[in-house]
């Protein structure tokens, strides 16, 4: 089994935990995106979703699901989305796609997060396999380039991206971390820091992986 499917395989079963009628948090990403193609078929059994990127609100839009503000909405049941690595504490690094900042804004509305990943996805050690991505005010990436390297982290300016916020995206390089809730806030503390990819403080709460053996559903 391919990739694509073990993504389909995860995003499919993340349908089960949608409420008729709700409104539902969609992430961003290519697994995303099959699970944004799977709520197409079931677009007139929900309210609409909020989506973390803009490329997902299109999709959704182009499949007839109303998109609703953040800000119009004060809670949401669930939220959908993958993640670049996943430990088995159920944090993981996220913005591969550098749409974290809006990623993390959309999971903190949500009471549930259910992470959809394949199977190559699950790490021991976040940092072990993907850099980690931070969301950087344009005027600080230097400075902020500068303390990434005194925490013992290679960063790597993300040539050429625009976050929807308007940002740049610094990939830190070499960069195991062992302590991911006291990283994240670390990161955070940085001036010119708008967010972090580091999902540990909100972890997710149900994990869907898609494998050659079928989803399984890590609660
Ligand atoms: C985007 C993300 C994505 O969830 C992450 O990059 C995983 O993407 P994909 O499903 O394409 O592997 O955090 O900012």
């Amino acid at each position: 089994m391919d990739q694509l499917e073990m993504k389909k395989q995860a995003a499919q079963a993340a349908l089960k935990y949608v409420q008729p009628d709700s409104i539902v948090g969609v992430g961003s990403g290519s697994t995303v995106n099959c699970f944004i193609d799977a709520l197409g078929a079931i677009s007139d059994q929900i309210k609409g979703a909020v989506a973390a990127s803009k490329e997902s609100e299109r999709r959704l839009s182009a499949l007839g699901i109303e998109v609703f503000n953040a800000n119009d909405v004060s809670a949401l049941d669930i939220y959908v989305d993958g993640a670049d690595e996943i430990n088995p504490q159920k944090m993981m690094i996220k913005g591969g796609g550098a749409a974290l900042t809006r990623e993390k804004i959309v999971s903190s509305l949500a009471k549930k997060f259910i992470c959809i990943v394949d199977s190559s996805k699950q790490v021991d050690v976040l940092g072990s396999t993907f850099p980690l991505p931070v969301e950087v005010i344009p005027m600080a990436r230097s400075y902020v380039a500068r303390k990434l390297v005194g925490l013992g982290g290679a960063p790597e300016y993300r040539e050429g991206v625009v976050t929807d916020n308007g940002n740049v995206i610094l990939d830190v390089y070499n960069f195991k971390i062992m302590q991911p809730m006291e990283m994240e806030k670390t990161l955070n503390n940085i001036a010119g820091v708008v967010t972090n990819g580091i999902f540990a403080l909100r972890s997710a709460d149900i994990v869907i992986v898609g494998s050659a053996q079928g989803a399984q559903v890590l609660v």
